[in-house]
């Protein structure tokens, strides 16, 4: 299989490309900023990881990975936008730069680099959305955030049955809280939450299912039902 991961420096996505270089005849090529990181993981991971050093806020940068996809792997069988970040401040406290850099990274860059990828798939191949079961609630100390995501969430639901007749399916997934680095770069510190690598275990087996939707822990599809009458929800966290 031909799979590649964005945001695949750290969390779920590093737990992702190490299950997926695991099994035989898997080439991942894995995405994010951050070099080293992407460069340690490519010799744990050997001849299946492809390290691609990409900056998805900008529009630029998703095309680099269009490139490098098209260059390394010529085919694709799995993408999963799992890129994403979230700032733990008031809508009207971001800078205009953090807007569109977040909106960017969590909603623009699935989309585009969905769309340009599409042309590289063949029948049968799915493509993986991390979302956040956040959407079901006001998320009020990560609003833009959460924002981005229910746009992402909406959006994937249209793009669903765009591509089915390509023979492309499509997995939304909604975790809970994880224990990642996400929440330090949000500006918080967080003790708990669900291990990243239980998070990978149970995207592959709803990729390999061929399910719609995921909630990790599978008890969270209860947010989904109880959305309309759901109070708002604020991080019981301490910022830095
Ligand atoms: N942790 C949670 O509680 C939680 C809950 C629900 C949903 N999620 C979602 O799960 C996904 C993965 O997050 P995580 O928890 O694994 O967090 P994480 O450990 O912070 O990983 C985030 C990944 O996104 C990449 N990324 C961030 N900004 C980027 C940019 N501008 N360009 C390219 N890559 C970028 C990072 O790579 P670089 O730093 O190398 O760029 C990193 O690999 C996110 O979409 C997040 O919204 C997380």
């Amino acid at each position: 299989m031909k799979a590649v991961i964005t945001g695949a420096s750290s969390g779920i996505g590093r737990e992702l490309a190490k299950i997926l270089c695991g099994e035989r005849n898997n080439t991942v090529l894995g995405v994010g900023r951050d070099k080293t990181r992407l460069s340690l993981l490519a010799e744990e991971l050997r001849d299946c990881f492809i390290p691609v050093q990409a900056d998805l806020s900008r529009v630029e940068g998703v095309y680099v990975v269009f490139k490098a996809t098209r260059e390394y792997l010529g085919e694709v069988d799995l993408l999963v936008n799992n890129a994403g970040f979230g700032v733990y401040k008031k809508i009207i406290e971001h800078s205009v730069e953090e807007v569109v850099s977040l909106v960017n990274v969590n909603f623009i860059a699935p989309l585009i680099l969905t769309k340009e990828l599409l042309n590289l798939m063949r029948h049968g191949s799915v493509v993986v959305f991390v979302v956040t079961a956040g959407v079901y609630v006001l998320l009020e100390s990560l609003p833009l955030y959460g924002a981005s995501k229910v746009a992402l969430h909406y959006a994937v639901k249209a793009l669903r049955r765009e591509i089915r007749d390509r023979g492309v399916h499509v997995l939304a997934v909604y975790p809970g809280v994880v224990n990642t680095e996400f929440h330090i770069r949000a500006g918080y510190s967080l003790r708990g939450g669900l291990d990243p690598r239980r998070v990978a275990e149970e995207i592959i087996k709803a990729i390999e299912k061929k399910k719609s939707e995921v909630y990790i822990p599978r008890y969270l599809v209860t947010a989904k039902l109880l959305a309309p009458i759901l109070p708002g929800y604020k991080v019981p966290v301490k910022t830095r």
